[in-house]
C-alpha cells in the first residue's frame, strides 16, 4: 500500500495524445518548480523493446515479466524514442497486467514528499487521480505529425511525413479505444490545445493552469 500525497505536496499530472507537447510541457514544469518528473511512455517504450528483443513477440505473459521486472536505468536508452519503440509501446499499453505491473512504481513516484510532475496517458485518471493540477494537452494530429516527424529526424529516422500521420492516427485510436486505462481527460483536467502555440507559448500557458490550480486548492480544505 502507498502512502497518499502530503497536503502540500505539488503533484502535477499531465496526459495526452502522442507528440502532443506533454513531454515538452512536463519537462518544462519540473525545473520551474523544482520537482522530480516522470515520462510514463518511458516504461511502456522499455517493455515493447525488451519483451520484442528477448522473445521475438510480444505475448502478453512475456510483456507481463519484463515489466514486473523493469530495471528503472533501463529508461535511458535512446533505443526507446525511435518510431518502432513507440508502435510497441502502445501495444504492450493495451494489455492490463503489464498496466497494473507497472502501476506501484508510477504512484509511489508521484507520492514522494513534496510532488512530481508525470506524463503520460492515465495519470490524471488512474496513477494520481488526487493530483493537485491535471493538464490535458493535445493539438490538431497534422501538427503533431509534423513534430513527430522533426523530431524523428533529428534522430536520423527517415520517414514520410504521411507515415508518421498514419502512425498518429492508428495509435490515437488505440490508445483511447482499449479498455485498460484508455486514453481520456479527466473530468477535472484542464484541456490545452497547443496547435497555434510555440513551446514557450505552451509552457507559459501551462504553468498558468498549474497556478489557478494551485491557488483554489489552497483555498479549499483537503484531505
Ligand atoms: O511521446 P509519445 O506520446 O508518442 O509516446 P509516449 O508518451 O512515450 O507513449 C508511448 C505509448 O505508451 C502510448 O502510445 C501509450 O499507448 C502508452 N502509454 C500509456 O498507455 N500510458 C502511459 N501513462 C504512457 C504511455
Amino acid at each position: 500500500m502507498i502512502a497518499p500525497p502530503a497536503k502540500d505536496a505539488l503533484i502535477i499530472a499531465v496526459d495526452g495524445p502522442a507528440a502532443s507537447g506533454k513531454g515538452t510541457i512536463a519537462q518544462a514544469l519540473a525545473v520551474l518548480y523544482r520537482l522530480p518528473s516522470l515520462d510514463t511512455g518511458l516504461l511502456y517504450r522499455a517493455v515493447g523493446v525488451l519483451t520484442q528483443r528477448r522473445t521475438g513477440a510480444l505475448e502478453p505473459a512475456d510483456a507481463e515479466w519484463v515489466a514486473r521486472s523493469l530495471n528503472p536505468g533501463a529508461l535511458g536508452d535512446p533505443n526507446l524514442r525511435t518510431r518502432e519503440a513507440g508502435e510497441l509501446a502502445s501495444r504492450v499499453a493495451a494489455i492490463p497486467k503489464v498496466r497494473s505491473a507497472l502501476l506501484e512504481f508510477q504512484r509511489a513516484f508521484a507520492v514522494q514528499p513534496g510532488g512530481a510532475v508525470l506524463d503520460g496517458r492515465d495519470i490524471g485518471t488512474v496513477i494520481a487521480p488526487d493530483a493537485r493540477a491535471k493538464l490535458f494537452v493535445t493539438a490538431r494530429p497534422e501538427i503533431r505529425a509534423e513534430r513527430r516527424w522533426r523530431q524523428l529526424g533529428a534522430q536520423g529516422e527517415r520517414v514520410s511525413i504521411e507515415t508518421v500521420l498514419e502512425d498518429i492516427r492508428v495509435r490515437d485510436q488505440r490508445d483511447s479505444g482499449r479498455s485498460a486505462a484508455p486514453l481520456v481527460r479527466a473530468e477535472d483536467a484542464v484541456l490545452l490545445d497547443t496547435s497555434e502555440m510555440s513551446i514557450d507559448e505552451a509552457v507559459d500557458a501551462a504553468r498558468r493552469i498549474v497556478e489557478t490550480a494551485r491557488l483554489s486548492s489552497d483555498s479549499q480544505p483537503r484531505g
